[in-house]
Order: C-alpha cells, then structure tokens, then sequence
C-alpha cells in the first residue's frame, strides 16, 4: 500500500518516544501521550486534518460531563492519533500548547521562541515577553529520550516559572523548561510542541516540582490520583479516551478495581505475575514493568519478542519501520494474553492487542533492538528485564495513578459509562 510508508513513519515516530525501561539514569525520559484538557464543559476537539487521511485515524475528542460536577476533578479529554498518541491542550501563561502526556517522565516542556531552528517554527512556541505572569529562572536544563532513531535526541533550554492551566485548573508558579535545541528528527512530525510528565517527582529533572505535585499542594484536586481511560477504536472518532487529574471515576470501568504497589518509585514500575500467551505459554514470570502512556506498543525484551513472535507466527521479514505486520486474517485465530497482576489475570484479546490501520495489522509488540536486528536475532537479553507497557495495554484497561500511596490499580474498562458495581 502506497500508505504503508506514512503510517510505518507514523509509528516509528511514536516509537522514538519510548523511555528506556532498563535506564534508570535521571537524565533519560520518555514521553507518549498527547491529551486535550477542558472541565466540565462540552468539547468538540478534532485533531487538524493531516495528509494521510485513510491511514490516519483520526479521533475527535468529545468531552462527556461526568454525574458528579465537583469541581476538583480536571478532565483532560484525550485525542488519539494512529492510535497511538494521546495529547491535549494546556495553557502557560497566556499562550496555548498541545502538549504529549506522559507518565514516565516528570517534566514540563515546551519550545521557546528563543529557538531559531526550523523544527521549532512548525510548534507554538513559549514567549516569556507576551505573558506578564512569567518568572524568570534561568537554570539550564537538558532531557535525553531513548529512541530508535541512531543519534542521541536530546533537548536542550532552560527553565522558567509561569502559570500553567490544564483541565481548567490553574498551577501557580509552574517551573518547565524551554527549549531551545529540539531534534528535528523527531520533533518535525509531532502533532504536540511539547510533553508533560506525569511521574513521580523521583524522576524530575532539575528538582522541578512536576504539575500533578503543584496541583495537590495547591489544593486544586480532590485526591493525589490520576486516572487513564484511552481508547483505541478507529471507527469512534468521538471517543479517544479521558485522563482524570484528581480523582477516579466509577463509571468508566466495571467491577473491582486490582491495587498493586510500585515496586520502585520513580517510574509508575510494578512487579507483574506473569505475562502468557495462549494456553500455559509463559513468556516470562515475576518482571519488572513500567506502564507508559507516553509509549504505544508494549516494548520487551528482544528475547521475549523472539517468543511471542513465534508463537504469533511473525517473521522477520514482517518488520517494518521497527514493528512487525500481520495478516489480518490470521488475527481471529490468534490466542489471548493473560497478564497476571496482583494475582489477578488481565486478558487481552487479539484485536486488543493487534492494532488494525485500514487493513493493515500491526502487533502491538516491539522491542528496543539496537539497529536492525530482528527476531532471529537477540540472545543478549534477559527476557524478563523491563517491559514497558504502553498504550496497546493501557487502552485496554482502566488504570489508576495514586500518588499518594504509591501503587497503581487496573481495572476492566467500560467504554459506555453504564454505572457499575464493585461486588
Ligand atoms: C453538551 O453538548 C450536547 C450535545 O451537543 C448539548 O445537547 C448539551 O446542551 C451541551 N451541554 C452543555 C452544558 O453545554
Ligand atoms: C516575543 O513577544 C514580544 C512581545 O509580543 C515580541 O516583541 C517579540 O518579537 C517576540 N519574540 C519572538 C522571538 O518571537
Ligand atoms: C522537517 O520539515 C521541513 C519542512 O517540512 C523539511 O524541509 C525538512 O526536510 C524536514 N526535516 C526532516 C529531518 O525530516
Ligand atoms: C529555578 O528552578 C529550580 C527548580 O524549581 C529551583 O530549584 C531554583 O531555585 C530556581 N532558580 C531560580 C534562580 O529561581
Ligand atoms: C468502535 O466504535 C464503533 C462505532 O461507535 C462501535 O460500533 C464498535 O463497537 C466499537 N468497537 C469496539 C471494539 O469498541
Ligand atoms: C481491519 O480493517 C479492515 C478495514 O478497515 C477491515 O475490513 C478488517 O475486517 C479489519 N480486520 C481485523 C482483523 O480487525
Ligand atoms: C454497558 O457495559 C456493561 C458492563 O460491561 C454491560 O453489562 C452493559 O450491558 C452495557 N450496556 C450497553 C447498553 O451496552
């Protein structure tokens, strides 16, 4: 298909942007999720048109008022692009930015009108001059993401203090950074300027308090939680999915909801059961992961993608630009997924976890390979060393950030917000 390129290009793009699970190193971040902020009012944010519209999904985002109107939840309605970035409005100062969320990374950034690069005329860009609230700090500060591409994409700038509005809740006094040196590589195609991290402050550069901390020290939320409800429906334009800054809601997912303590605080990292694909086909027990709304597909170790390539029927020669295609026919008779969290088991069905761009199937499976090397090759890993969980997990389930106390909990997401009963 004379698309396949775009989209593959699409892809790879999103792909840049994972964090690498196995650094723990400060410096290095990664970033996914693009998200639309409004408060309870209606919102009709559609994603500006792009060339490719076949291949492109284009998801409208709808902001649905939920039962309760108090006004310490933010919602953030969540446009989803090639179902695989999630990104959203903010406010700084007195300019507007879409910004990428992320949850495994802690700092704000956005591009600065003081970067002459080309890259960064294609993005709003932040203008300390325009805005009478800006604070002047000046600190330079410096982000690396792990990424496919081969040279190191690192930004660099400075950080500055402003007030930061999201959701219709404003952050005084929010530390982020501008950029001024900003990877054309990845940056050209981004349909956000900048990314927000929603990590733990362990993880923030610089020591900047991340806006999720500004927001409960400021009292604007209910609650130190954040809730993730995506979806990944091609055919639903109106419906990308909602984040939930402040508090959770019992009608977007059914039954009880699954609690599981960080096994390192930082990242939002948990220790899984164990992952399986079909009938008693572990392919790895008792492994790290981080969930990562700032990644798309779920990323492993080059050793476990041998495995479940294998058992999915991929070759190699299925590679394309860093993801691996599959014969939509075939997707029908591919088994089910059984993650074992906090001793409960999560099942991702086949068109759960295999994503469909207009006939074209893609597996929801990568790895951080260095360079080509494809599924016959990789004996070096660990196949049970970190695993990122991205959006192909995430948009399956209802997923609860507590800052608080430092766990996750997952829960079955219901997409038609019946009300539902925790039995
Ligand atoms: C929200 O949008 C719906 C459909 O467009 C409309 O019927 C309703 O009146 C709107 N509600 C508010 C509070 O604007
Ligand atoms: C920043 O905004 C000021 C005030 O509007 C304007 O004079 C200046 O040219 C802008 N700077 C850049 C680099 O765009
Ligand atoms: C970035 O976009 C500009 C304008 O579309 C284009 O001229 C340039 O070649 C692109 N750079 C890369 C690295 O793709
Ligand atoms: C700049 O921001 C950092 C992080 O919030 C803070 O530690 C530092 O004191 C600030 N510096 C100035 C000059 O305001
Ligand atoms: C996707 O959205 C369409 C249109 O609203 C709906 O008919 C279909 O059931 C949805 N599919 C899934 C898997 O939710
Ligand atoms: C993939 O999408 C195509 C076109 O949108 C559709 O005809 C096909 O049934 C889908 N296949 C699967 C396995 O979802
Ligand atoms: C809504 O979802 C619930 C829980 O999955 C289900 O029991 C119910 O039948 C659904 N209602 C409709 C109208 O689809």
């Amino acid at each position: 298909m004379q698309s396949l390129g775009k989209f593959g290009v699409a892809l790879t793009f999103v792909l840049v942007l994972f964090l690498l699970a196995s650094n723990v190193e400060s410096k290095k971040k990664r970033r996914r999720v693009e998200i639309r902020i409004n408060r309870e009012t209606n919102h009709t944010k559609i994603l500006k048109s792009l060339k490719n519209q076949q291949l492109v999904i284009e998801n409208k985002l709808q902001l649905t008022s939920t039962s309760e109107d108090t006004s310490s939840v933010g919602i953030e309605s969540l446009i989803n692009s090639y179902n695989t970035e999630f990104y959203g409005d903010i406010q700084i100062g007195c300019q507007s930015f879409k910004i990428l969320f992320d949850t495994a990374s802690a700092n704000l950034w956005v591009p600065s009108s003081q970067c002459k690069e080309p890259v960064c005329f294609q993005h709003n860009q932040y203008n300390s001059s325009k805005c009478s609230s800006y604070i002047a700090n000046g600190t330079s500060f410096q982000i690396q993401y792990a990424t496919r591409v081969t040279e190191d994409v690192i930004l660099k700038g400075f950080l500055s203090t402003d007030t930061l509005e999201i959701a219709g809740l404003t952050i005084k006094d929010q530390t982020f950074a501008e950029i001024v040196t900003l990877p054309e590589s990845v940056f050209n195609r981004s349909h956000f300027d900048g990314i927000l991290g929603l990590g733990l402050e362990q993880i923030a550069i610089g020591g900047v308090t991340p806006p999720f901390n500004n927001m409960i020290a400021q009292g604007l939320v209910d609650q130190p939680i954040i809730s993730l409800s995506l979806t990944r429906n091609a055919s639903d334009p109106s419906n990308g999915g909602k984040l939930l800054l402040g508090g959770s809601d019992p009608t977007l997912y059914s039954g009880c909801l699954t609690y599981v303590p960080l096994s390192v605080v930082g990242y939002w990292q948990i220790t899984v059961g164990s992952f399986s694909l079909g009938c008693n086909k572990v392919i790895c027990s008792k492994f790290e992961a981080i969930i990562d709304a700032g990644t798309s597909l779920i990323v492993v170790p080059s050793c476990a993608l041998k495995k479940i390539n294998k058992i999915l029927g991929i070759k190699s020669s299925d590679k394309r630009d860093g993801v691996y295609t599959i014969n939509c026919n075939k997707v029908s008779s591919l088994p089910d997924i059984t993650i074992n969290i906090g001793r409960k088991d999560f099942t991702l069905k086949p068109s759960d976890y295999i994503l469909n761009y207009s006939g074209t199937c893609v597996s929801g499976f990568t790895s951080l390979a260095q360079g080509t090397q494809d599924i016959n090759i990789g004996s070096e890993d660990n196949c049970c060393s970190p695993w990122v969980l991205g959006d192909v997990f995430l948009s399956t389930f209802y997923i609860q950030l507590d800052y608080e106390y430092k766990r996750i909990a997952i829960g079955s997401r219901v997409t038609n917000y019946s009300t539902s009963s925790c039995s």
